[in-house]
């Protein structure tokens, strides 16, 4: 696309944005169908995807905006219930435009060493049980073994097979391997296996992204744009140095990757599992991102493991997780990664700006208020009408809202 840059995309309504975004994108028919149906789910697919299926359930789906990711603009679907997550990603994505958006990679796979006799041969195997990820040049690719002591003072032998799944998330992959694996192992190793499963500490599989962002662009609320990135780097020290805020911290990064995550189809849990585990790595919990300044500039990076997904039977039986993928426009699971990092990387800069000077509250109100206007009864004119109110009176609460609400009422 030639330009994420929409202005004033919020201030349209849902058929209009949907108008700008068919004519920005190039929309097929079929796309824009996927996008108008009401029944985004259709029920026979929900009942093939999961057991006990009754119903389905749906969320917002919206766009970010403004971001840029190794020069090409990106339009960012995303699927979240909080407010104010799309808007501080477009919000943040626009100020790092400024310094010409993000730079981000993602890594393939562990480089392959030469391999002892039986990891030669778990590997020769493993390579003839997955011939279809050999034919697309991914594949195993390394054998592991490390000792492991558990609380009891036992010593368990744990062997990693490292697997490079192309664009797929692999979960199933990994999983039907080892499983398939276990025996050859056993007699190798002269033991029993317990447990064959994959791990979501994929720390070879690292998703990266970096941002330069002058100061001039982070100026807000009466503050230089100096001052606010004196205050990100102290926002972020803290998080590095306090798992309390780290916690929080981290979880903000969370909100722009889990949701462009659930708009793509891929496991969200996974790659929370994933990206807590890695922010421990070093024995205490910390920051995902760091923050730093250099010749009047912000400079901040992410790395986090990103196991995800652009193929497999979601992606063609689910027809807003296809549209997802085309309106996002990456062409492969790596590349999705590395846009995942740099949502992630904009929604924490999102926060720590927000925080770091008006705070969130006013802002989040703001958009709160729309969804307490609604909950209290209102509709059309006059639920826009009462949100004013709302957030002019400073209380965002459903009792306030009905008094509100019958005070409009009675007065029409
Ligand atoms: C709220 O969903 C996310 C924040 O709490 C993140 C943060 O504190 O950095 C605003």
């Amino acid at each position: 696309m030639s330009s994420s840059r929409i202005a004033a995309f919020y201030r349209l309504t849902v058929e209009e944005r949907r108008r700008k975004l068919a004519e920005a994108l190039d929309l097929s028919p079929a796309e824009i169908q996927a996008l108008e149906a009401a029944d985004a789910l259709p029920l026979d697919v929900a009942d093939i995807m999961v057991e006990n299926a009754v119903a389905t359930f749906a969320l917002p789906f919206g766009v970010a905006l403004n971001f840029q990711v190794n020069g090409r603009d990106h339009v960012i679907p995303m699927v979240v219930e909080e407010p104010s997550v799309i808007a501080a990603a477009s919000n943040a994505a626009l100020v790092a435009r400024a310094g010409g958006g993000f730079a981000a990679e993602a890594d393939p796979g562990a480089a392959v060493e030469r391999l002892g006799a039986a990891r030669a041969r778990i590997l020769a195997a493993a390579e003839e049980l997955t011939p279809g990820l050999c034919r697309r040049g991914a594949g195993p690719r390394d054998v592991e073994v490390r000792l492991v002591r558990s609380a009891r003072g036992e010593t368990m032998v744990v062997v990693h097979l490292l697997l490079d799944t192309g664009d797929a998330m692999g979960a199933n992959a990994v999983n039907s391997l080892v499983e398939a694996l276990a025996p050859m192992v056993e007699e190798i190793a002269g033991g029993t296996t317990c447990l064959r499963i994959l791990s979501n500490l994929a720390d070879r599989r690292l998703a990266r992204a970096a941002v330069r962002i002058p100061f001039a662009a982070l100026a807000r609320d009466g503050m230089d744009g100096a001052q606010v990135a004196e205050r990100i780097l102290w926002a972020y020290e803290f998080a590095a140095a306090d798992p309390y805020r780290a916690a929080t911290h981290n979880k903000g990064i969370m909100n722009g990757i889990d949701a462009l995550a659930v708009a793509t189809g891929n496991d969200w849990r996974a790659i929370e599992a994933g990206a807590h585990a890695y922010a421990a790595r070093a024995g205490s919990y910390g920051s995902l991102t760091t923050w730093g300044t250099e010749d009047g500039h912000l400079l901040g990076s992410i790395e986090l493991p990103m196991a995800v997904s652009t193929v497999g039977p979601l992606v063609q039986s689910h027809p807003r997780v296809r549209l997802a993928l085309r309106l996002l426009g990456v062409a492969s699971a790596r590349e999705l990664a590395a846009v995942m990092a740099a949502v992630g990387l904009a929604s924490n800069l999102g926060a720590m700006r927000a925080l770091t000077t008006e705070g969130i509250q006013k802002g989040h109100m703001a958009l709160h208020a729309r969804a307490v206007s609604h909950a209290a009864g209102a509709r059309g004119e006059e639920a826009e009408e009462l949100r004013r109110r709302l957030v002019a009176a400073g209380e965002v609460k459903i009792d306030r809202a009905r008094e509100l609400l019958r005070a409009l009422e009675s007065r029409s």
